[in-house]
């Protein structure tokens, strides 16, 4: 089940022979697809046709540029240090204007893709055109033999979930549809898979008789910036939570895969979260940074939350009373990804510092992002007479940056046939059974401070098992060693 072993492309499925991105002139393809597509093209990844589609009506002078001038902000992408690498990937693009309702769009796109008998498809555009657009390429014809990736939020609730399934399933079969949720693509994440079930000390106390309580922290320290036209449409809870946030507590949840494949995988991480318990209005506070509602795209009275927290259960032989608190938002103090899973204290009070409701227990801490590590927390004692001690974390961290960006990853795997890194319909379908009785029945989004880790009412969620763990800057400087 190792990420480089997986299957490759066969005679039943070949590799995409070109690759059509909507949405090109929007603010994913500029921030993840073209740096994905730009890595890809250096590494000699990329060697079909790559088509654009926008309504922007440019010349391809304009659209290069555009392409150009995004690599070259990218903060953190590098830029464009291989000049013949971009132009290999300039050499494969070409671009079809047009308006997705319209029939002309998808003729001219048929033209444009010429003899590719297999184009991937991929929609990085909002949520509310992929029904349209996934019918108009049936119409056209170009579905057959084709594949469809579509970004997330998968619908807006259960039902157009379950509608959009349906339209998609009418026009590719359920092994040709991708749905990303780029946050399976992550190193640190797919670690955590790896990480549970290639060690065994962590089984036996994986469990509700060893573990309190669960957090975890997906904070970001800026707002939606250009994005308020479609943070209106989803909100926090459909933008962060019900996918990637599920996602890793699927990982941390699941029951050991019963064979080695991804399926088996995708099947342990359904059933988790087809355990959960539907979430109750008293179990999620949402809020709203203070400026949100003067952002581009934004009502003036909107009440679309930017935060929010929430306290989950997941009813399960393993899992049975384990609260699971999850916190997401915008504008809260830093960026950083992170979990804490919050171990049962000692039964006995043998030392001063230590016993039951001392607040003092071990934990692991899996820092997901900017850094990728795990560590895991143990009392020691001070030098001295006393019997008093300190907390100290062992630290299991790897020194190689990512190797390899998300969305190439999963552009990649998309293209070879390889869908081991996308949610199924299953799991999709569960997630929004989960969230769904709160998607209209909440409380009002309760404004918050930029800089501050969201609304006070969300410490009440947690008060009874001590409070939110606020990641730190940085992890500490890497303990671990390899043995020799
Ligand atoms: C996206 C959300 O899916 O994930 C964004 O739409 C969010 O709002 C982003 O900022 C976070 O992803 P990452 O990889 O930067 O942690």
């Amino acid at each position: 089940m190792s990420v480089d072993t997986r299957a490759g492309p066969t005679a039943e499925q070949p590799h995409s022979d070109a690759l059509v991105v909507f949405g090109f002139s929007g603010d994913l393809a500029a921030k993840k697809i073209f740096p994905a597509l730009y890595a890809m093209a250096k590494k000699g990844h990329l060697t079909v046709p790559v088509i654009g589609v926008a309504s922007s009506k440019w010349g391809v002078d304009e659209w290069h540029g555009h392409v150009r001038d995004s690599l070259l902000h990218q903060d953190h992408e590098g830029g464009i240090d291989d000049p013949v690498a971009f132009d290999r990937l300039m050499a494969l693009l070409n671009y079809v204007s047009g308006d997705y309702n319209e029939a002309a769009t998808f003729t001219a796109l048929k033209a444009a893709l010429g003899d590719s008998k297999s184009p991937a498809f991929y929609l990085a555009i909002p949520p509310s055109l992929f029904a349209t657009v996934i019918q108009s390429l049936g119409q056209t014809g170009l579905a057959r033999d084709a594949r469809v990736i579509v970004e997330k939020p998968f619908g807006r609730d259960l039902t157009s979930a379950r509608e959009l399934n349906a339209v998609a399933q009418a026009v590719f079969p359920e092994s040709s549809i991708f749905r990303i949720d780029h946050y399976l693509g992550k190193e640190a994440i797919m670690n955590i898979l790896y990480f549970r079930f290639a060690n065994s000390f962590l089984e036996p106390v994986w469990n509700r008789h060893h573990i309190a309580s669960v957090q975890v922290t997906l904070a970001e320290d800026f707002g939606v910036g250009a994005r308020g036209a479609f943070y209106e449409s989803a909100g926090c809870l459909r933008d962060v939570v019900e996918n990637h946030l599920f996602q890793v507590i699927a990982l941390l949840a699941m029951e050991p895969p019963v064979f080695q494949s991804f399926k088996a995988v995708h099947s342990a991480k359904a059933s988790v979260l087809r355990a959960m318990l539907p979430l109750k209005p008293e179990d999620l506070v949402r809020g709203q940074y203070l400026g949100y509602r003067d952002e581009q795209g934004v009502a003036s009275d909107s009440d679309v939350e930017t935060f929010c927290a929430l306290r989950l259960y997941i009813d399960s032989w393993r899992w049975a009373g384990v609260p699971w608190y999850l916190r997401a938002g915008k504008h809260l103090p830093r960026s950083v990804v992170e979990v804490q899973v919050q171990m049962q204290p000692p039964p006995q009070k043998l030392f001063d510092d230590s016993g039951p409701a001392s607040g003092r227990a071990n934990y692991f801490r899996f820092r997901l992002q900017p850094e990728a590590g795990i560590a895991l927390a143990a009392r020691i004692k001070r030098p001295g007479k006393e019997f008093v001690g300190v907390q100290r974390e062992l630290y299991l961290g790897e020194d190689d940056p990512e190797t390899m960006s998300t969305y190439e990853r999963l552009l990649g795997d998309a293209m070879s046939g390889d869908g081991a890194l996308f949610t199924d319909e299953d799991a999709v379908m569960a997630a929004w059974t989960v969230v769904d009785p709160v998607l209209a029945g909440h409380g009002v989004a309760l404004p918050y401070q930029p800089g501050s880790w969201g609304p006070v009412a969300a410490n009440a969620l947690i008060a009874g098992d001590g409070g939110w763990h606020n990641p730190a800057v940085a992890v500490p400087p890497p303990m671990a060693r390899t043995p020799p």
